[in-house]
């Protein structure tokens, strides 16, 4: 395997996470990449916590075995329920989701009131909500599962009325915690293939402008300035990447809509 600047391994509970090396692929070029989608498992989403922190400790130790010098965690699901133990795990700093989330959503906040959707794990954790008030101890945060836009943008029904429909749904309960929401995390790897619908329809709902932030690319940001912008500096591209995924099963279908080419291979594995 070719070596670039440095080896970053990305994990996600299936394919979500390309969106994460969609991002990180335009911001840092010279990197190479191992991404392992833990298809077998999917969905994390609506699992306890303790399964989670299990499956994305055995993630991260396939990562670590394959010489990686950054861990990064792209499911949300991962990041808000397993952090702690994936760093106490690792011997190479582990950069989740949440926390760059939260310091993008501050810094396009104008009235610090911000709404976070995620999965039933990521919303029930808690971690969105504390992760923005360690920053801003005055900003209002509140949150909202929705646990059918992961299917619904597997599907590709991203753009519809029925997506509008289920948008809707969850936005309304949302914005009846606060109808002065001026920000909206999008909490979930999956969201941001809906964000065009998201946005439509929080901003109907709001009768104002809302910033929408998106985990994928604030993670790709983290990772940037962990390497103190010496990827652009160093290869301008041709950074290598390469898939790994516990199960096959509609992973040509799936794949190409997050990463938004066609992926070279994945090679199957068992973690
Ligand atoms: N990757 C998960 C997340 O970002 C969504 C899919 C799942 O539930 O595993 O939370």
């Amino acid at each position: 395997m070719h070596l670039g600047d440095a080896r970053i391994g990305v994990f996600d509970s299936g394919v979500g996470g390309l969106t994460v090396v969609r991002a990180l692929r335009s911001a840092l070029p010279g990197h190479d990449i191992i991404y392992l989608g833990d298809t077998a498992r999917v969905p994390y989403g609506t699992k306890s916590p303790r399964t989670v922190e299990r499956y994305s400790l055995a993630c991260q130790r396939f990562l670590l075995d394959h010489a990686v010098d950054l861990v990064l965690v792209a499911c949300n699901t991962a990041s808000a329920t397993a952090l702690p133990a994936l760093r106490e795990a690792s011997a190479v700093p582990v950069i989740g989701v949440v926390e760059p989330g939260a310091e993008s959503a501050l810094r396009v906040s104008r009235h610090r009131r911000i709404g976070v959707i995620g999965t039933l794990a990521t919303v029930g954790s808690g971690a969105y909500p504390r992760a923005i008030r360690a920053l801003a101890p005055d900003s209002v945060v509140v949150a909202e599962a929705c646990p059918l836009l992961v299917p619904l943008a597997e599907e590709g029904w991203t753009d519809d009325d029925i997506a509008r429909a289920v948008a809707h749904r969850y936005l309304s309960r949302l914005f009846a915690q606060d109808p002065g929401l001026d920000t909206l995390v999008l909490g979930c790897t999956h969201y941001p293939l809906l964000r065009a619908v998201l946005a439509e329809i929080a901003e109907a709902l709001a009768g104002h402008p809302i910033a929408v932030v998106d985990s994928a690319t604030a993670l790709a940001v983290a990772a940037d300035a962990h390497f103190g912008g010496s990827a652009r500096s160093g290869r301008a591209g041709g950074g290598s990447l390469h898939c790994f995924a516990t199960d096959t099963s509609r992973l040509e279908e799936l794949a190409p809509r997050f990463l938004g080419e066609r992926p070279a291979s994945f090679a199957l594995v068992d973690i």
